[in-house]
């Protein structure tokens, strides 16, 4: 496999920064042609969505074409991809959407390893039904999430499950298609969160047995937007609030207001150039994805080993991350010494290590560390082994001066 660093680094303009960038699990950097695509489709005649005019088909086209690269990059079906503001503002209007069908006594599942965008949203909704929530709790221990607790949280008033594909903190993947099998088994349905997975390996709704999945570009070098993904048979079913005059089809009817044309544009050109990470990729393109993200993954395993590796070269440090399955993200604190102390004195040698709870508060609260979580670094597409090298040095210079 050809994964080209430098010819990959020279595509980020901000890289002429000198910043390590090892906080893509925040937001990644994002590509030129990625910048490129948007301001192309500002710049060029584009009215509102329609066939009446070349301007209006522009919108139109490139509405199409990004429902079309985004079902190439989850497996899902193009006409089920919804885009919207964020993943957590859809999530929250998900929700009120599936709850208003919930009754007294209905049940809904959900993680302590989510970030709080699967679980806040599900959790008011719940309490405004009067649904039941069972929780899944993961070892903080090992990190593990055992798929064997899903048995007992499943029963035949199950609506649904809200599960993370990875922890945004600790990296952990859960079974997901082992605990989807189990929801729809008792016929319950699966929300999938795979916003942190999306970024390091290529998705697989299917595969995942997701009803719905969940993801969020910026964070796999696109702009900043959401996107959910369905089959339209399930979208069928399911009526959101409206405006009257706005279209009732499917997806539109998911999608409030008019879309920002100029980021769907972002979001093709992110997959596009993910496809072309490996140059030698041929096929259609879920088939250069599958064979640039299998390259991608193997770049940033490396990377995630390094980071590891330095990490635990400090002494009195706390490596979280510790799942047999996980994403390249390693999450860490060192004793006696406070995460954001050590982040700042990082981010002043240019290193972007940042530290929070990184909204995953129940997951940072079973790990015992409450708010103010831990510092995270994680992989990404531009990451280099000389950036982990400078990050060992620059960890342990923290360490040293902040423990004087
Ligand atoms: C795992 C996970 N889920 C959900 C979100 C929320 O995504 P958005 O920023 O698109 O609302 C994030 C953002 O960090 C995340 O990491």
């Amino acid at each position: 496999m050809a994964y080209d660093i430098e010819q990959v680094r020279s595509q980020f303009p901000s890289l002429s920064s000198g910043t390590a960038f090892f906080d893509g699990a925040a937001g990644t950097q994002t590509p030129e042609p990625v910048a490129r695509a948007i301001y192309d489709t500002l710049v060029s005649p584009i009215s509102n969505r329609g066939k009446g005019s070349a301007s209006a088909r522009h919108a139109d086209d490139v509405t199409l074409a990004a429902r079309e690269a985004m079902g190439d990059f989850l497996n899902a079906d193009p006409a089920g991809v919804v885009f919207g503001r964020s993943m957590t503002a859809m999530t929250f209007d998900l929700t009120r959407t599936l709850s208003a069908r919930w009754k007294p006594g209905d049940q809904i599942v959900v993680t302590s390893l989510e970030h709080d965008a699967n679980l806040r949203p599900w959790l008011l909704a719940a309490q405004q039904a009067g649904a039941v929530v069972r929780w899944l709790d993961f070892d903080p221990k090992t990190g593990e999430l055992p798929v064997e607790a899903i048995t007992a949280a499943l029963n035949s008033r199950t609506k649904w499950v809200a599960i993370t594909a990875a922890s945004n903190v600790i990296g952990t993947k859960p079974d997901v298609a082992a605990i989807s099998a189990a929801a729809h088994k008792v016929g319950a349905r699966v929300h999938v969160d795979a916003v942190h997975l999306a970024a390091h390996e290529l998705v697989d709704m299917q595969g995942l047995g997701a009803d719905i999945i969940s993801c969020s570009p910026y964070k796999f070098l696109g702009p900043h937007i959401g996107v959910q993904a369905a089959s339209t048979d399930l979208w069928h079913e399911l009526q959101p609030a409206k405006l009257a005059p706005s279209p009732n089809s499917v997806p539109e009817r998911f999608e409030m207001g008019t879309l920002p044309y100029e980021l769907l544009a972002g979001v093709r050109a992110a997959v596009d150039f993910l496809a072309g990470l490996e140059p030698n990729a041929q096929g259609e393109r879920r088939e250069r994805l599958e064979t640039s993200m299998a390259a991608l993954h193997e770049h940033e395993m490396q990377i995630a080993q390094a980071l590891v590796e330095a990490v635990e070269s400090v002494p009195g440090v706390t490596n979280y991350s510790r799942a047999s399955e996980r994403t390249p993200s390693v999450f860490f604190t060192v004793e006696e010494l406070s995460a954001s102390e050590i982040s700042s004195w990082l981010a002043q040698a240019n290193i972007n290590a940042p530290a929070s709870h990184f909204y995953a508060l129940e997951a940072c609260r079973r790990l015992g560390l409450g708010e103010a979580g831990a510092v995270r670094v994680s992989a990404a597409p531009y990451s280099t082994l000389e950036e982990v090298a400078r990050f060992r040095e620059a960890l342990h210079a923290a360490v040293q001066q902040l423990r004087d």
